[in-house]
């Protein structure tokens, strides 16, 4: 270990010792969400079930609850529910990632674990470097870098990050978030033999690409995925404007699903469809596990101005992870499940079954971390709505056929909501934490993830409306 690198972690974990039993005891802490010990996490990198393990590795600040030169902290589970906190995987402690290891992925090869990541360099003018890089592993826990595998190419500014790399019949694939010189977000593929040698096939997607217009100035995070016989490219576009119910945070997460040719570089897509409804989703990473299954963590947060509002900060930590979620392509659309495993969670079952509410609202005792199962027994409900702990909202509206969630903005405490069509309501999937809300709706068809700072010692739920269902609820443990 070279003393830059050496110093820097020593510094990273005095500085955990130091606040960890203050972030600790934070009361919006949650239960079983990945979260920082101290400091900040941004979007999940490096997913990956190798040697049966699962890892998940997170853009860390371990020094502040802002932005900064990030590390990746590390993660790693038998079961996708109980996580063990492993040493840093990575520092900024090269001249080629001094200013961040930013986003990236993790390939098994040959029993080793291969990372990418994006080496941030920052210069004294404020412009800035970027450098695709390698780590390497045996055991899964310490790594190795190599360093830079791949240089900015011509036709790019330096936003260029966030390698996610996979393999296709003997073939090593990765695709890039991108800027191109006139300011288009794209996403760039390139193809290696060893891991080691990478070589430039092109723009596959990006705005003004496939027909579909202007669509932001950078994408972030691309993941280009296959499902039921489709390609599907997840990506974090910039610089889209709001338009009706759409793109209303900052920034959006989601897809196109199409049909890459990777011999001609062809990728026929359909227009983007945002995987997540709420106020705080972004940066999604998927991977395949043993079983096949393809599942999804994004960072249940976003950069944006309400961002240093968030009251955790007072104790020293910001931020976590979403809940892991299985994806499914059916009828066009791609359906986000909470893992199975997750059901384990679940402790001291309440049933209830409701007729009609009819204007008498139904007052439960959730928890700070329960889950909640509602099956809508009768389809012809008019207006239904469910309070959270008095500080957000999931309202249904069946006239207009749509569904909002609604909290208190953190900067400016006014009421903000998000909304989206649906055809119908037939059951509901909530996860609550101490201060997230995730909610399923329909299998997975549409999913809103926010996080709230009711009173801590509020936990009641408040049902209200014009419909008959039936309820399950769950502590989780
Ligand atoms: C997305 C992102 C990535 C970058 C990382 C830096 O949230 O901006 O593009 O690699 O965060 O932390």
């Amino acid at each position: 270990m070279n003393e830059t690198k050496g110093l820097l972690i020593q510094k990273a974990y005095n500085k955990v010792e130091k606040y960890k039993d203050k972030s600790k005891a934070d009361p919006y802490r949650l239960t079983y969400h990945l979260m920082p010990p101290v400091g900040l996490l941004n979007d999940p990198n490096g997913l990956i079930q190798y040697k049966g393990v699962y890892h998940v590795f997170y853009q860390w600040n371990p020094f502040e609850t802002s932005h900064g030169a990030k590390f990746w902290g590390h993660y790693t589970s038998r079961d996708l529910v109980h996580w063990h906190e492993e040493p840093i995987a990575l520092a900024p402690s090269e001249w080629y990632d001094r200013n961040g290891c930013y986003s990236g992925s993790a390939v098994e090869s040959d029993g080793k674990l291969y990372l990418f990541y994006t080496g941030n360099v920052k210069l004294e003018d404020g412009t800035r470097e970027t450098y695709q890089c390698l780590a390497v592993s045996s055991d899964g826990i310490h790594f190795k870098k190599h360093g830079p595998i791949l240089r900015l190419p011509k036709h790019y500014t330096a936003h260029f990050r966030d390698p996610k790399v996979w393999k296709k019949d003997e073939c090593w694939y990765m695709i890039l978030g991108a800027q191109t010189l006139d300011e288009k977000g794209s996403a760039v593929l390139f193809t290696s033999k060893d891991l080691y040698h990478w070589e430039e096939l092109g723009r596959i997607a990006g705005s003004g690409m496939n027909g579909i217009g202007d669509f932001g100035y950078m994408w972030e995070c691309p993941d280009l995925i296959h499902l039921n016989g489709k390609d599907v490219l997840l990506v974090s576009p910039q610089g889209l404007e709001p338009s009706g119910y759409l793109y209303n945070n900052l920034f959006q997460s989601g897809y196109f699903i199409g049909k890459l040719d990777y011999d001609s570089l062809n990728f026929q897509h359909g227009s983007f469809t945002e995987l997540d409804r709420g106020f705080d989703f972004y940066a999604p990473q998927t991977f395949t596990d043993e079983l096949g299954r393809t599942i999804l963590y994004g960072w249940m947060g976003i950069t944006d101005e309400t961002e240093i509002f968030q009251p955790t900060i007072s104790n020293h930590w910001v931020h976590a992870l979403t809940i892991p979620r299985v994806l499914q392509l059916k009828e066009g659309k791609v359906y986000q499940a909470p893992v199975e495993e997750l059901k384990t969670l679940r402790k001291d079952k309440v049933e209830v079954k409701i007729d009609k509410l009819k204007g008498t609202p139904v007052h439960l005792e959730a928890g700070q971390s329960s889950e909640l199962l509602l099956e809508l027994l009768n389809i012809e409900i008019g207006h239904f709505q469910i309070t959270f702990r008095n500080e957000a909202c999931f309202i249904l509206d069946s006239d207009k056929n749509e569904v909002s969630l609604q909290r208190k903005n953190l900067k400016t405490g006014d009421l903000e909501t998000r909304t989206c069509k649906i055809s119908s309501l037939s059951k509901l999937q909530i996860f609550m934490d101490h201060s997230s809300l995730e909610i399923f709706i329909n299998e997975g068809e549409e999913v809103f993830t926010t996080r709230y700072f009711p009173n801590p010692k509020d936990d009641t739920i408040i049902i209200h409306g014009d419909a008959e269902f039936k309820l399950t609820k769950w502590d989780l443990g």
